[in-house]
């Protein structure tokens, strides 16, 4: 089974009608901190982590990984796309389930205005061209309408609602489509 890690990485920056998609630098290390330091954008992640905590552990650049995108609006990073190895292992994660994982955290001040669905969207794009036929898969809490709404918007369907960390989760994949043999 092939996963993110088959990518050939970096690719040369995506471009959308508002935003760039692009590997991560040493400049994108304060907004790494942020997203994970916000009480907001983990309220269903788990809840915040201290943020001395993230300034000890966070490496200079960031998510330097097959799959790591940083989204920039008008040159300033806005938030992460993340497409990864689905971790079968992960408490809550569908065994059976393979492929890769797609993960997004956007700064709050940038929610409401279509952008993690257009940063997301261009990642689904770009990945369906470099893994024909691989597809995708999708953990979010129910609770967390934003991200319901993402998924559903994206075109994700849902495969099953499970308990897991104490709240109703919901699993759906993406079919990208295989090449014509
Ligand atoms: C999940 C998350 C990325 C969704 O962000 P979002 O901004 O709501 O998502 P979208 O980009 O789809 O924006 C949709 C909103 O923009 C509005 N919008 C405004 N201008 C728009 C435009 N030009 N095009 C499209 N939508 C637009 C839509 O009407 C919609 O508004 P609504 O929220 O009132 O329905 C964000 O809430 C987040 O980072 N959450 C924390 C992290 C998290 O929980 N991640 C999930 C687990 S991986």
């Amino acid at each position: 089974m092939t996963d993110s890690r088959d990518l050939a990485w970096p690719p040369a920056p995506i471009k959308t009608e508002r935003l760039v998609l692009r590997e991560s630098e040493a400049g994108d290390r304060a907004v790494v901190i942020e997203l994970n330091a916000s009480p907001e954008v983990s309220t269903y992640l788990g809840g915040p982590r201290p943020r001395a905590e993230l300034e000890r552990t966070v490496p200079e650049v960031p998510g330097q990984r097959p799959g790591f995108f940083v989204v920039e609006l008008d040159g300033a990073a806005i938030g992460t796309v993340l497409l990864d190895p689905h971790e079968p292992e992960l408490p809550g994660n569908r065994r059976e389930a393979g492929g890769t994982g797609l993960g997004y955290l956007f700064l709050p001040e940038a929610w409401g205005q279509g952008y993690a669905t257009e940063a997301c969207a261009a990642a689904l794009d770009w990945f369906a061209g470099a893994l024909p036929g691989e597809p995708v898969v999708l953990y979010t809490q129910t609770a967390n309408v934003r991200s319901m709404r993402l998924a559903a918007k994206l075109g994700f369907t849902e495969v099953e609602r499970f308990e897991a960390y104490g709240a109703e989760q919901w699993f759906g994949v993406w079919p990208s489509v295989a090449p014509l043999a």
